[in-house]
């Protein structure tokens, strides 16, 4: 059986509703697994929540309700958000679903079996908003190096990761793979870290009541990252068999790659490779930490009241545009800011004014001019043959393999101004009135590359990819015939297919954010 193509979002914390910074990785892996099944892939996309720990349990009573009331409701608002955005997710795994807990429960037992977990005390310093235990040395003025925030003091047994016995395994995994962490300039903080020693984890807590119970003590929980990490494989059916899909696990793991944020990057670089080692699993091929978002130039914060809620910004610009703005807007790996002027600057620039606008004047001239036909002229392509179709594929595949978004969106509007040029040149509206089969010509061309971009903009804009392409008169399986598009390089038209006018993809939106 084929290897299946495994790509991971984090699982999110349930400690509040979900904000921009979680779509960003939502969408992004979204449109990464969209893009691989239209290149005829089979994809196995997985979500979920975090819904172990203190975070939950206190974000639960400052609300004056049980953490499983409170954690289902924030998934259904987690899941209501996927949903609105169009995420095509294959899975969603919540970690306090009995399907996870088993896993989390066997493969704790497999280590402790294997020596790599023993009892021990914990003496030291708890971040709760990060759930991450810190040792004296490292507090940053007596608070958590990573947040700020106060740390607690902890003294409790506790069980112990062999995390130290893994340092030199993994710095020779590091060097042997080097596209294993990336962006690069990431990695070498990660190997740098390691360098400098890693102690034993604690992974075990007497004193949190919610998460997964230890069977063999079960005075314990599992300390809520260990938890976590192991949703990556108790989804597709470690130990199980299969998971939802049906697909064997050995034919979904190792993922493909992990997509996380920057501040949990070592998380998923050292400690959940450590873990897999230990349970004799492969590595996933890559962990891949995206950048934070500012907004407005400042930190994103509830206490600052900034926080940018993806519902508003729909409502605003639409799904599609909100998609497209979060992957066009900076490199994925960097940081980047949000602000109403750069989504209005996109938004106006690229969708209304190069794509929009001309799908609109195009539509227009064919109606006019050819009663709506698709002009069949049987000519030689003028812009885009099937060579540039091929060029234009391959740099996208190998912008989305670098999960470099941006560049895979500058190839598209490259085209759309290409053929903005080429409709300039030509003037169809001009040359209707002394030529119109060279008037025809010309409009056919650049309905070819409008069909062709409707398809290349599927996985990051797919509604409105789809009502592109209906108004084009295309009738069929959008990414059925996307697929083969891409796959042969033929883009053409049924004879006497009709284009079928809509309502602008991108209405205009004037400065103050209005229509
Ligand atoms: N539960 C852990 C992950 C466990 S994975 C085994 C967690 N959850 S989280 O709810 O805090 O969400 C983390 C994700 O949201 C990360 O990918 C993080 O980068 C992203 N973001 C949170 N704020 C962000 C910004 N301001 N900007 C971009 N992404 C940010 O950590």
């Amino acid at each position: 059986m084929n290897k299946t193509f495994y790509i991971t979002t984090p699982i999110y914390y349930v400690n509040d509703v979900p904000h921009i910074g979680h779509a960003y990785t939502t969408i992004a892996a979204d449109v990464l697994a969209r893009w691989k099944r239209l290149r005829g892939e089979n994809v196995f996309y997985l979500t979920g929540t975090d819904e172990h720990g203190s975070k939950i349990v206190q974000a639960a009573s400052d609300r004056g309700q049980t953490p499983q009331a409170y954690t289902d409701h924030v998934v259904g608002e987690f899941q209501r958000l996927w949903k609105r955005l169009n995420i095509s997710n294959d899975d969603f795994i919540r970690t306090t679903s009995e399907r996870h807990e088993k896993v989390v429960q066997a493969a704790f037992e497999k280590m402790r079996a294997s020596g790599d977990i023993y009892m021990g005390t914990y003496e030291d310093w708890y971040c709760v908003p990060c759930e991450t235990f810190w040792s004296e040395s490292e507090l940053a003025e007596g608070k958590c190096p990573d947040c700020a925030r106060p740390v607690e003091k902890l003294k409790e047994d506790s069980y112990f990761f062999r995390l130290s016995k893994y340092e030199r395994p993994l710095l020779e995994y590091y060097e042997k793979n080097p596209g294993f962490l990336a962006p690069s300039f990431r990695a070498s903080e990660i190997s740098n870290f390691v360098k400098s020693g890693l102690r034993d984890l604690s992974v075990s807590r007497v004193k949190v009541k919610w998460g997964v119970p230890i069977p063999s003590d079960s005075r314990h929980t599992i300390y809520v990252w260990f938890d976590a990490l192991l949703n990556y494989i108790s989804a597709p059916g470690y130990l199980s068999g299969n998971g939802v899909t049906g697909a064997p696990f050995e034919t979904i793991w190792p993922a493909d790659v992990h997509l996380v944020g920057k501040e949990i990057f070592r998380f998923h670089s050292v400690i959940w490779p450590a873990m897999l080692m230990s349970l004799g699993l492969p590595l996933p091929k890559q962990v891949f930490a995206h950048g934070w978002w500012t907004v407005e130039g400042d930190k994103m914060s509830k206490s600052k009241g900034n926080v940018v809620n993806p519902h508003r910004v729909a409502d605003e610009y639409g799904v599609d545009p909100l998609r497209y703005f979060v992957l066009r807007e900076v490199p994925f790996g960097g940081d980047g800011d949000f602000s109403q002027r750069a989504l209005l600057g996109r938004y106006n620039a690229e969708l209304a004014n190069a794509l929009g606008n001309l799908l609109n004047r195009t539509l227009n001239l064919v109606e006019k001019n050819n009663g709506s036909k698709v002009p069949g002229l049987a000519l030689p392509p003028e812009l885009l043959n099937q060579d540039r179709v091929r060029t234009v594929v391959q740099a996208v595949d190998s912008a989305m393999d670098r999960l470099a978004f941006h560049e895979a969106l500058q190839n598209v509007i490259d085209l759309v101004n290409a053929c903005n040029k080429y409709m300039d040149d030509q003037a169809p509206w001009k040359t209707a009135k002394t030529d119109l089969p060279a008037a025809l010509r010309s409009l056919h061309e650049v309905l070819r590359v409008l069909k062709f971009v409707a398809v290349l903009l599927q996985p990051v804009m797919p509604s409105i990819a789809l009502e592109m392409w209906k108004q084009l008169g295309e009738t069929g399986d959008l990414p059925r015939a996307g697929a083969e598009i891409l796959r042969t390089g033929a883009v053409s038209f049924q004879d006497g297919q009709t284009v079928q006018k809509g309502a602008p993809l991108f209405p205009r939106k004037d400065v103050n954010g209005g229509n």
